[in-house]
């Protein structure tokens, strides 16, 4: 079955390039990014894993743990890892799930049979410390992802979650943002928002962003 937002992200226990990995333990108190790729040796998903070991930085920042996923074993993994590390400069800092036995990839629907009846898909899964998914995305094998909107939903959710805003469209880390409707108490808005707040209309409240 498919995974929506707002459900628990299933645990299971499964072989990684880091060892063994049992889900909700090793996510422990961070929010997570899980994401499955088609396969191992392939070059757009060399690019993804090697961009997202840039961004260890920014995913720690953010309390973020990232784990990939491919049905490849272990083995192939670990090779795969040095061409990752060599040709995109970096090394690898997170575990690649080795599903082979697809029995995580069944668990969160990862292979669609009208795209490939053995690949898993571009699917990627934010979830957060009470181990909710908070965003699920699929993208096509041929189109790599964009993992600087990934970091732009997780602080849009963080924000959220923190001060109770929402983030506008196209919505950059130090724009405006909107007060969630649901926070009618002008008591509460003011003490939340010291530096004001302009209704465009009554349900349009733009504030400065609350952490800057
Ligand atoms: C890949 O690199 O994963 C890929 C590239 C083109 C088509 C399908 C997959």
């Amino acid at each position: 079955m498919s995974i929506r937002l707002g459900d628990i992200a299933p645990d299971f226990e499964q072989d990684s390039s880091e060892g063994r990995i049992r889900f909700h333990e090793w996510l422990s108190d961070s929010w997570g990014v899980l994401f499955s790729h088609p396969a191992d040796f392939t070059p757009v998903c060399t690019t993804e894993l090697g961009f997202t070991a840039k961004l260890k930085d920014e995913f720690a920042k953010r309390n973020v743990k990232a784990i990939a996923l491919s049905v490849d074993p272990v083995d192939s993994h670990i090779k795969w890892i040095d061409d990752i590390n060599e040709t995109q400069n970096t090394r690898v800092n997170f575990p690649i799930l080795a599903d082979a036995d697809r029995k995580v990839s069944e668990l969160y629907d990862l292979i669609h049979p009208n795209a490939s009846d053995t690949l898993t898909v571009r699917s990627l899964f934010v979830i957060d410390p009470n181990k909710k998914v908070r965003l699920t995305i699929t993208y096509p094998a041929s189109t790599g992802r964009n993992f600087h909107e990934i970091l732009r939903v997780i602080d849009s959710l963080q924000l959220t979650d923190n001060h109770k805003v929402a983030t506008p469209a196209n919505w950059q880390d130090g724009d405006e943002v909107v007060i969630v409707p649901s926070l009618k108490d002008e008591e509460e808005i003011k003490q939340r928002f010291p530096k004001g707040y302009r209704a465009v209309k009554p349900y349009l409240r733009l504030t400065p962003q609350p952490n800057r």
